[in-house]
Protein backbone atom coordinates (compact mmCIF):
# COMPACT_ATOMS: atom_id res chain seq x y z
CA UNK A 1 0.00 0.00 0.00
CA UNK A 2 1.56 3.66 -0.78
CA UNK A 3 1.61 5.92 1.92
CA UNK A 4 1.76 9.61 1.93
CA UNK A 5 4.84 9.27 4.17
CA UNK A 6 7.00 7.25 1.64
CA UNK A 7 6.63 9.94 -0.78
CA UNK A 8 7.27 13.15 1.18
CA UNK A 9 10.66 14.80 1.73
CA UNK A 10 9.25 17.91 3.56
CA UNK A 11 6.29 19.80 3.53
CA UNK A 12 6.30 23.07 1.86
CA UNK A 13 2.60 25.20 2.28
CA UNK A 14 0.57 24.00 4.83
CA UNK A 15 -3.28 23.80 5.01
CA UNK A 16 -3.24 27.25 7.18
CA UNK A 17 -0.66 28.77 4.57
CA UNK A 18 -3.23 27.79 1.42
CA UNK A 19 -6.66 28.87 3.19
CA UNK A 20 -5.12 32.01 4.07
CA UNK A 21 -4.01 32.83 0.72
CA UNK A 22 -6.91 31.89 -1.07
CA UNK A 23 -8.95 33.84 1.58
CA UNK A 24 -6.48 36.89 -0.12
CA UNK A 25 -7.32 35.97 -3.53
CA UNK A 26 -10.77 36.07 -3.54
CA UNK A 27 -10.68 39.15 -1.94
CA UNK A 28 -8.41 40.64 -4.29
CA UNK A 29 -10.69 38.98 -7.76
CA UNK A 30 -13.91 40.18 -6.08
CA UNK A 31 -12.14 43.48 -5.96
CA UNK A 32 -11.28 44.31 -9.46
CA UNK A 33 -14.50 42.22 -11.22
CA UNK A 34 -17.08 43.81 -8.79
CA UNK A 35 -17.79 46.87 -10.71
CA UNK A 36 -17.95 45.12 -13.85
CA UNK A 37 -21.78 44.85 -14.52
CA UNK A 38 -20.89 41.58 -16.49
CA UNK A 39 -20.20 37.68 -16.17
CA UNK A 40 -17.33 36.08 -14.97
CA UNK A 41 -16.57 32.89 -16.41
CA UNK A 42 -13.88 30.95 -14.39
CA UNK A 43 -12.07 27.75 -16.70
CA UNK A 44 -10.29 25.38 -14.29
CA UNK A 45 -8.08 22.80 -16.09
CA UNK A 46 -8.15 19.25 -15.09
CA UNK A 47 -7.35 17.67 -13.28
CA UNK A 48 -5.24 19.53 -10.96
CA UNK A 49 -6.59 22.75 -10.62
CA UNK A 50 -9.49 21.27 -9.37
CA UNK A 51 -9.15 21.42 -5.18
CA UNK A 52 -7.59 25.24 -5.83
CA UNK A 53 -10.30 25.91 -7.83
CA UNK A 54 -13.21 25.01 -5.11
CA UNK A 55 -11.79 26.32 -2.64
CA UNK A 56 -11.22 29.86 -4.02
CA UNK A 57 -14.42 30.04 -6.11
CA UNK A 58 -16.12 29.90 -2.30
CA UNK A 59 -14.03 32.99 -1.68
CA UNK A 60 -15.05 34.93 -4.47
CA UNK A 61 -18.03 37.06 -3.45
CA UNK A 62 -19.67 37.76 -6.69
CA UNK A 63 -21.28 35.12 -8.56
CA UNK A 64 -19.39 33.18 -11.08
CA UNK A 65 -19.99 30.83 -13.51
CA UNK A 66 -17.41 27.35 -13.77
CA UNK A 67 -16.27 24.99 -16.82
CA UNK A 68 -13.25 23.00 -17.49
CA UNK A 69 -10.74 22.23 -19.90
CA UNK A 70 -8.27 19.05 -20.14
CA UNK A 71 -5.41 19.11 -21.62
CA UNK A 72 -2.60 16.88 -21.96
CA UNK A 73 1.19 18.31 -21.40
CA UNK A 74 3.12 16.41 -19.65
CA UNK A 75 1.97 12.00 -19.70
CA UNK A 76 3.30 10.11 -16.65
CA UNK A 77 6.41 12.12 -16.33
CA UNK A 78 7.69 14.41 -14.62
CA UNK A 79 9.05 16.53 -17.60
CA UNK A 80 7.39 18.95 -20.62
CA UNK A 81 6.70 17.50 -23.00
CA UNK A 82 5.69 20.89 -24.89
CA UNK A 83 2.69 19.54 -26.93
CA UNK A 84 -0.81 20.59 -25.85
CA UNK A 85 -3.87 19.18 -27.09
CA UNK A 86 -7.82 19.85 -26.06
CA UNK A 87 -9.01 16.42 -24.13
CA UNK A 88 -11.94 17.84 -22.87
CA UNK A 89 -13.82 21.35 -24.46
CA UNK A 90 -15.73 23.81 -22.71
CA UNK A 91 -19.78 23.30 -22.45
CA UNK A 92 -20.04 27.10 -22.22
CA UNK A 93 -19.45 30.05 -25.06
CA UNK A 94 -16.64 32.28 -24.10
CA UNK A 95 -17.54 35.24 -26.92
CA UNK A 96 -17.45 38.44 -25.00
CA UNK A 97 -17.04 37.13 -21.80
CA UNK A 98 -14.42 37.80 -19.16
CA UNK A 99 -12.45 34.59 -18.36
CA UNK A 100 -10.51 33.85 -15.83
CA UNK A 101 -8.31 30.72 -15.96
CA UNK A 102 -7.19 28.60 -12.64
CA UNK A 103 -4.66 26.48 -12.95
CA UNK A 104 -2.78 24.13 -10.44
CA UNK A 105 1.00 25.35 -11.29
CA UNK A 106 2.63 26.93 -14.40
CA UNK A 107 5.98 25.23 -15.06
CA UNK A 108 7.16 26.01 -19.05
CA UNK A 109 4.06 28.50 -19.29
CA UNK A 110 3.40 26.08 -22.59
CA UNK A 111 -0.33 24.84 -21.39
CA UNK A 112 -1.93 28.15 -20.35
CA UNK A 113 -0.19 30.01 -23.26
CA UNK A 114 -2.00 27.68 -25.67
CA UNK A 115 -5.05 28.08 -23.45
CA UNK A 116 -5.07 31.46 -23.45
CA UNK A 117 -4.42 32.06 -27.42
CA UNK A 118 -7.01 29.98 -28.15
CA UNK A 119 -9.44 31.13 -25.96
CA UNK A 120 -8.85 35.25 -26.88
CA UNK A 121 -8.78 33.55 -30.60
CA UNK A 122 -12.72 32.60 -29.42
CA UNK A 123 -13.09 35.86 -28.74
CA UNK A 124 -13.27 36.47 -25.10
CA UNK A 125 -13.58 39.52 -23.82
CA UNK A 126 -10.97 39.58 -21.01
CA UNK A 127 -8.38 36.54 -20.23
CA UNK A 128 -6.79 36.19 -16.70
CA UNK A 129 -5.00 33.38 -15.14
CA UNK A 130 -5.15 32.56 -11.71
CA UNK A 131 -2.38 29.71 -10.58
CA UNK A 132 -1.49 28.76 -7.20
CA UNK A 133 1.49 27.52 -7.51
CA UNK A 134 4.57 29.72 -9.92
CA UNK A 135 7.58 28.58 -10.98
CA UNK A 136 8.79 31.61 -12.61
CA UNK A 137 12.56 29.75 -13.02
CA UNK A 138 11.51 27.16 -15.61
CA UNK A 139 9.49 29.32 -17.72
CA UNK A 140 10.06 28.87 -21.61
CA UNK A 141 7.87 31.14 -22.88
CA UNK A 142 6.25 34.60 -21.65
CA UNK A 143 3.49 34.22 -19.67
CA UNK A 144 2.52 35.72 -16.17
CA UNK A 145 -0.39 35.03 -14.00
CA UNK A 146 -2.65 37.72 -12.83
CA UNK A 147 -3.18 35.67 -9.11
CA UNK A 148 -0.55 33.88 -7.92
CA UNK A 149 -1.10 31.69 -4.72
CA UNK A 150 3.00 31.07 -3.93
CA UNK A 151 5.83 31.18 -6.10
CA UNK A 152 7.95 27.92 -5.37
CA UNK A 153 11.29 26.98 -6.29
CA UNK A 154 12.10 24.00 -8.84
CA UNK A 155 11.29 21.00 -6.92
CA UNK A 156 9.01 18.47 -8.14
CA UNK A 157 5.54 18.90 -5.87
CA UNK A 158 2.55 16.86 -5.26
CA UNK A 159 -0.47 17.68 -3.07
CA UNK A 160 -3.33 19.92 -3.32
CA UNK A 161 -4.51 17.91 -6.41
CA UNK A 162 -0.84 18.11 -7.96
CA UNK A 163 0.01 14.57 -8.47
CA UNK A 164 2.92 12.09 -9.47
CA UNK A 165 1.78 9.45 -11.52
CA UNK A 166 -1.27 10.20 -10.55
CA UNK A 167 -0.54 10.06 -6.98
CA UNK A 168 -0.85 12.01 -4.19
CA UNK A 169 -3.45 14.40 -5.40
CA UNK A 170 -5.91 14.38 -2.04
CA UNK A 171 -2.86 15.28 0.04
CA UNK A 172 -4.13 18.29 1.87
CA UNK A 173 -1.01 20.56 1.71
CA UNK A 174 1.75 21.06 -0.77
CA UNK A 175 4.75 18.87 -0.17
CA UNK A 176 8.12 18.40 -1.88
CA UNK A 177 8.38 14.89 -3.61
CA UNK A 178 11.21 12.45 -2.58
CA UNK A 179 14.04 12.41 -5.25
CA UNK A 180 14.13 8.68 -4.88
CA UNK A 181 10.53 7.85 -5.86
CA UNK A 182 10.89 9.72 -9.90
CA UNK A 183 14.69 9.27 -10.30
C1 LIG B 1 0.24 20.44 -15.25
C2 LIG B 1 -0.43 21.71 -14.74
C3 LIG B 1 -0.45 22.58 -15.95
C4 LIG B 1 0.81 22.19 -16.68
C5 LIG B 1 1.86 23.20 -16.38
O1 LIG B 1 -0.73 19.65 -15.84
O2 LIG B 1 -1.73 21.45 -14.28
O3 LIG B 1 -1.57 22.35 -16.77
O4 LIG B 1 1.19 20.91 -16.20
O5 LIG B 1 3.03 22.95 -17.09
P1 LIG B 1 3.62 23.91 -18.19
O6 LIG B 1 3.59 25.31 -17.67
O7 LIG B 1 5.03 23.39 -18.35
O8 LIG B 1 2.84 23.75 -19.45
P2 LIG B 1 -0.63 18.10 -16.10
O9 LIG B 1 -0.49 17.88 -17.57
O10 LIG B 1 0.36 17.48 -15.19
O11 LIG B 1 -2.10 17.57 -15.80
P3 LIG B 1 -2.95 17.52 -14.44
O12 LIG B 1 -3.45 18.91 -14.17
O13 LIG B 1 -4.05 16.57 -14.77
O14 LIG B 1 -2.04 17.02 -13.34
Amino acid sequence: MKKFEDAIDYPLITKEEIKKRNRELGQQITNDYKNKNENLLIIGILRGAVMFLTDLVKEIEIPVQIDFMAVSSYGNSSTSSGIVRIIKDLEEEVEDKNILIVEDIIDTGLTLKYISENLKARGAKSVRIATFLDKIERRKVDVRADYVGFNIPDEFVIGYGLDYAQDYRNLPYVAVLKHSIYE
